[in-house]
C-alpha cells in the first residue's frame, strides 16, 4: 500500500482545518418581522409616526399587570415604582388593573407633579429627600387637595437626618409620617447598625410631631449576586431575619402607627416573588416588571412579557463597507461571517436598548455606536428596506421610556392613546 507522501500529508491537514474552521463559522440568521412586529409597525406607519417612538403594546402590558396582580401572595399590597412607569397615564392604567394607589416616588419634581395631579396617591418615598425638598412641598402645599404631612411617608436612614425632620416638622408646625430605611443587605442606603436604630428610636420618642409609618428594605441584590455554594439563599434568609429583627426593636421600643398601620415595604420587580404572607413585610414596590425590558429577563419573571419598544426608521440599506483605513478588515469580518453583509443605519441609536425585531441585527465591532446614526448589520435576510421600522428593546424602563416624547399604545392593530411622560428628571 502506498504511503502518502509529506505534500500530501500537508494537504489534507489543511483540508481538515479549513473543514473545521467552517464547520466553527457563525450561521447564517435573520428573519423578517413577525407577525408581531410587523402589526405594531403597521399601527405605527398608519399614525404617521416616523421618528424613533416608545410603543407600548396594550394587551401585553393588561397581560403582565394581571399577573403581577395574581401572583401577589395573599395580604401583600403593591406599590407602583413611579420612576420605572414615568408616565401619569401609564401609572394609572395600571394602577387600575392591579387596584392600587401606592405609589413609590423618588424625586421632587414627580412627587409634585403626582400630588397635584393624581391627589388620592399614597406615597412612599423610594429614597431620602435632602429636607430642603420636603421643607419646599410643605410650605407650598398642592392645590389639588393633596394632604402631604397625611399622604406622604417620608424615608430617613439616617438619625442625622430624623434630626433635620424633626426641625422641619417643629418650624413649620406639622406632624411628620416617618418611614425607615433599612439596610437588608444591599448596602445602598439604610440605617447601618443597632446603635443609629437606637438614636432613631430615642429622636422618635421625644418629637410627637415624627410619626413612625413603617420600614423600607429593598431586596434587589439578592437576584444579582452569583450564586455560589447557596450565597443567594443566605442573601434571600439575611433580608427577612435582618427585618424581622429591625421591626422587633421597633414594636419592643414601644413605637406604635399613629393610624395603627404600618407600611413594611420590600421588594421590587427582581424579587416580588419571593416575599410571602407569612413575612415581615406587608406590601412589595414593582415597576419595571410591568412592561419587562432586558434586565428583567429571570427566572422569577419569566411569565411576564416584553411589553415597550423603542420603534425607529430605517434610514439606509446597503452592502457592509467598512470606513477607509479598515476595509479589508470589514471584508474578512463578512467572509467569516455572513451576518456582517447588509448594513442598515436607522434613525438615532446607542440607546439603552438592544435590537429585537427584525431578528438577527447586530452593532458593529468596527463602527461604534451613534445617537445620531446607528449601525446595525446583518445577513440581509431581515428583508429591510429604507423607511421600514425597527424595533429595539430597552435594557431598563427608568430613564429610557422618557426619551422619546408621548408613548404610542398600540392595541389590535391600532395607535388608540399617545400618553404623555414624565419631564426628564434625576
Ligand atoms: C427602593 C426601591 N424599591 C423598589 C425598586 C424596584 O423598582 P423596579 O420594580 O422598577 O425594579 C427600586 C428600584 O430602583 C427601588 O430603588
Amino acid at each position: 500500500m502506498a504511503l502518502l507522501n509529506r505534500r500530501q500529508w500537508l494537504g489534507l491537514a489543511a483540508l481538515a482545518g479549513g473543514a473545521t474552521a467552517l464547520s466553527l463559522r457563525p450561521a447564517e440568521i435573520g428573519a423578517p418581522h413577525s407577525a408581531f412586529f410587523a402589526r405594531l409597525s403597521k399601527a405605527l406607519r398608519e399614525a404617521g409616526l416616523n421618528q424613533p417612538t416608545l410603543v407600548i403594546d396594550r394587551e401585553r402590558l393588561h397581560a403582565n399587570a394581571r399577573r403581577v396582580r395574581a401572583n401577589l401572595a395573599p395580604g401583600l399590597a403593591l406599590r407602583l415604582v413611579n420612576k420605572s412607569l414615568p408616565s401619569l397615564p401609564l401609572l394609572d392604567e395600571v394602577a387600575r388593573l392591579t387596584g392600587t394607589h401606592r405609589q413609590m416616588v423618588f424625586n421632587q419634581p414627580y412627587l409634585r407633579l403626582l400630588a397635584e395631579q393624581r391627589p388620592d396617591s399614597d406615597v412612599l418615598l423610594g429614597k431620602p429627600f435632602p429636607v430642603a425638598a420636603a421643607a419646599q412641598l410643605l410650605a407650598q402645599p398642592p392645590r389639588s387637595g393633596f394632604d402631604v404631612p397625611r399622604q406622604v411617608q417620608w424615608l430617613v436612614d439616617s438619625p442625622e437626618r430624623l434630626a433635620q425632620y424633626r426641625d422641619l416638622a417643629r418650624g413649620q408646625q406639622v406632624a411628620l409620617r416617618i418611614n425607615l430605611e433599612i439596610d437588608v443587605g444591599l448596602h445602598r442606603g439604610g440605617l447601618p447598625d443597632a446603635a443609629a436604630l437606637e438614636q432613631v428610636i430615642a429622636l422618635l420618642r421625644e418629637e410627637p410631631r415624627l410619626h413612625w409609618s413603617g420600614l423600607m428594605g429593598y431586596d434587589a441584590h439578592t437576584e444579582k449576586i452569583p450564586d455560589v455554594a447557596g450565597s443567594r439563599e443566605r442573601a434571600r434568609a439575611h433580608v427577612l431575619s435582618t427585618y424581622r429583627e429591625h421591626l422587633a426593636a421597633l414594636r419592643a421600643s414601644g413605637q406604635t402607627p399613629v393610624d395603627g398601620v404600618l407600611t413594611l415595604n420590600t421588594g421590587g420587580s427582581p424579587t416580588y416573588r419571593l416575599h410571602r404572607a407569612d413575612g415581615p413585610a406587608n406590601e412589595v414596590a414593582v415597576g419595571s416588571a410591568l412592561v419587562k425590558p432586558t434586565d428583567f429577563d429571570t427566572p422569577l419573571l419569566a411569565d411576564l412579557q416584553a411589553a415597550a419598544w423603542i420603534a425607529t426608521p430605517v434610514l439606509k440599506v446597503q452592502g457592509f463597507l467598512a470606513p477607509n483605513g479598515v476595509e479589508p478588515l470589514g471584508q474578512a469580518a463578512q467572509l467569516w461571517d455572513r451576518n456582517q453583509r447588509t448594513a442598515h443605519f436607522i434613525h438615532g441609536g446607542h440607546w439603552l436598548a438592544r435590537p429585537a425585531s427584525p431578528e438577527g441585527l447586530q452593532a458593529s465591532g468596527l463602527i461604534g455606536p451613534s445617537s445620531n446614526q446607528q449601525l446595525f448589520l446583518g445577513s440581509g435576510r431581515q428583508g429591510l428596506r429604507p423607511d421600514d421600522l425597527v424595533f429595539l428593546r430597552p435594557t431598563q424602563s427608568e430613564a429610557v421610556l422618557q426619551q422619546f416624547g408621548d408613548i404610542a399604545v398600540v392595541e389590535g392593530d391600532r395607535v388608540v392613546a399617545m400618553w404623555p411622560v414624565f419631564p426628564a428628571r434625576g
